[in-house]
C-alpha cells in the first residue's frame, strides 16, 4: 500500500513537471516572443516583380487588425494586376515598396497616441510610379480612431490651422523650387477633413503633409508642413499642448578606437541594409561587442526617426553610418526630382539624429546609374557577398554562406532586420575570428587599404 501511494505522487510530481516542460514553458516563450515582436517585414522578388513592405505590430488588437487589412489589400492588388502584365527587363521590375513612420505622441495626462503613417509606392511599367499615404491615429487606452477634429480647440481653431498651413505650404514649394499654382495651395490646406488626413504630434511641432496627387496627376510631391509648437499651442486642446523651449541639440561623439592593430590582419566589412530595427539591431550592437566588431549600417530614411536612439547607440559606439535611401524604391524608375529627395531626405534625417551626414549611399538593389552618381555627390558602396539572408532566414545557411566565402577586403551584405541575419552575422564571426579576420566599417577599411574613395568607383569590395 505504502509504495503505491508513494508512487501515485512521484507520479503526480513527474505528471505536473511533464505539463509545465511541454504545455506551459513553450506557451510562456511563444507569448513573449510574439510579445517582443515589434514589426513585420515582407521582401518578395519573382521574375518580373519584387514587393518590399514594413509595417509595425503595436500589440492594440483592433489597430493591428486594420494596418493587416491594409496591407494585404494593397499586396492583393499589386499581385493580381501585374500577373496579368508581361515581364520588363530585370532592373524595371514593377514594384510595390510600403514602408511606414510610426510616431507616439506621449500627453501631458500621458495617454499614447499612435500616429502611423504608411507611404505606398506602386510601379506598373512605363511612368506609371504611384504613390498612396494611408495614415492611423489610434488612441490606445481608449481603444478609438482619432482624427485632427480630436485635437484642435474649436471651429476657429480648425481656421486658423487653414491659414497656417497656407502659410507654410507656400514656403516648402518656395523652398524645393516646384512650380505650382497658388490656387492648388489653397485648395488643398483649405478648412475641410480630407485634406488634414496626415498629421503627426512631434517634438518640433505639428507635421502635416497635403498629397498633391490628390488634385493633380501631373505632380506626385507631397508637401510636408511643420508648425512650430509655439503656433500649434494656439491650435489645440490644453492636454495636447507641449512645452515651447527649443531643445539644444546634442552632440554625439563617436568611440574611436585605434585600427592600426589591424594592419596585419585579414579584413571584412559587414554591412547591414534596411533597419535600422529597435529589437533587432540593438541585439547585433550588444553581441558585436564581443568581437571587437565595427560594421556599417546602411539605413532607411523613413526608419531613422522612429529608431533614433538606436541609431544614435549604433554611431556613438564606432559603428558607420550611410543612406539606404528614405523609400527603398528603385531609383532607376524615378525622376531626376524624387531620386534626389530619395537621397536628401535622407541626409537630412540621419544629421537630425546624430549630427552629421553620410558619406556612403547603398542604393536599393544595387541599382544606380551614372547620372545619379553625379549628383548624389555619395561614395556607392555595393557588395562583393551576398548571403541572401532575407530569403533563407536560416543563421546556420546566413553564417555558412559567409564563412566559405569569406576573403581579405570583402564587403558583406545583411539585413538587421531579421532576427536570422542577427544570429548568422554572429555565428559567422565567431569562425572567421579564429580565421585570423577582423571586422571594421568601410571607412575604416579604406583607411587600412589605403584606399580614397571617390565618388565615380562602385566598390563591391577591397581586395
Ligand atoms: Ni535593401
Amino acid at each position: 500500500m505504502v509504495t503505491k501511494r508513494k508512487l501515485n505522487k512521484t507520479g503526480k510530481i513527474t505528471l505536473a513537471i511533464a505539463i509545465l516542460v511541454i504545455i506551459v514553458l513553450p506557451l510562456i516563450f511563444f507569448l513573449t516572443k510574439k510579445y517582443t515582436k515589434n514589426e513585420m517585414h515582407i521582401l518578395k522578388v519573382t521574375e518580373n516583380y519584387q514587393i518590399k513592405i514594413d509595417y509595425p505590430i503595436i500589440h492594440q488588437k483592433k489597430l493591428d487588425n486594420q494596418i493587416k487589412e491594409y496591407i494585404n489589400f494593397e499586396k492583393e492588388k499589386f499581385q493580381n494586376t501585374v500577373n496579368l502584365k508581361i515581364p520588363v527587363g530585370e532592373n524595371h521590375k514593377y514594384e510595390l515598396v510600403i514602408g511606414y513612420r510610426l510616431i507616439k505622441q506621449v500627453n501631458s495626462n500621458n495617454s499614447i497616441h499612435h500616429h502611423i503613417h504608411f507611404e505606398t509606392y506602386t510601379y506598373l511599367g512605363e511612368n506609371q510610379y504611384i504613390r498612396s499615404d494611408k495614415t492611423f491615429h489610434y488612441d490606445s487606452k481608449n481603444k478609438k480612431y482619432l482624427s485632427i477634429n480630436d485635437y484642435l480647440d474649436g471651429d476657429k481653431s480648425f481656421e486658423k490651422l487653414s491659414v497656417f498651413s497656407y502659410y507654410y505650404a507656400m514656403q516648402y514649394i518656395e523652398e524645393h523650387g516646384l512650380e505650382l499654382d497658388e490656387s492648388i495651395i489653397k485648395q488643398i490646406t483649405t478648412k475641410d477633413f480630407d485634406n488634414y488626413e496626415h498629421f503627426f504630434f512631434k517634438e518640433d511641432g505639428l507635421e502635416i503633409l497635403f498629397p498633391l496627387y490628390k488634385i493633380s496627376a501631373e505632380h506626385d510631391e507631397v508637401i510636408k508642413i511643420i508648425i512650430p509648437p509655439k503656433e500649434m499651442n494656439q491650435l489645440v486642446k490644453e492636454q495636447y499642448k507641449v512645452k515651447e523651449d527649443e531643445k539644444k541639440k546634442e552632440q554625439i561623439i563617436p568611440e574611436k578606437r585605434d585600427i592600426s592593430k589591424y594592419k596585419n590582419k585579414k579584413l571584412i566589412a559587414f554591412t547591414f541594409d534596411d533597419g535600422p530595427s529597435e529589437i533587432t539591431t540593438n541585439r547585433l550592437l550588444e553581441e558585436l561587442k564581443q568581437h571587437d566588431a565595427k560594421v556599417t549600417f546602411f539605413v532607411l530614411g523613413n526608419r531613422v526617426e522612429a529608431n533614433q536612439n538606436t541609431l544614435k547607440k549604433a554611431y556613438q559606439e564606432g559603428h558607420e553610418i550611410g543612406s539606404h535611401t528614405y523609400n527603398h524604391r528603385n531609383l532607376l524608375l524615378l525622376n531626376d526630382y524624387t531620386r534626389i529627395q530619395e537621397i536628401k531626405e535622407t541626409n537630412q534625417a540621419i544629421e537630425n539624429v546624430i549630427g552629421i551626414k553620410p558619406t556612403l549611399l547603398r542604393p536599393p538593389y544595387g541599382n544606380i546609374n551614372e547620372e545619379t552618381k553625379k549628383i548624389s555627390n555619395m561614395h556607392i558602396i555595393e557588395w562583393g557577398i551576398d548571403t541572401l539572408d532575407w530569403k533563407t532566414k536560416d543563421k546556420e545557411l546566413i553564417a555558412k554562406e559567409i564563412v566559405d566565402n569569406a576573403y581579405d577586403g570583402a564587403i558583406i551584405l545583411l539585413h538587421d532586420i531579421y532576427e536570422s541575419s542577427v544570429d548568422g552575422a554572429l555565428l559567422a564571426m565567431e569562425k572567421l575570428e579564429q580565421e585570423g579576420y577582423a571586422f571594421v566599417t568601410i571607412s575604416e577599411m579604406a583607411e587600412l587599404k589605403n584606399i580614397t574613395l571617390d565618388y565615380t568607383t562602385l566598390y563591391r569590395s577591397f581586395n
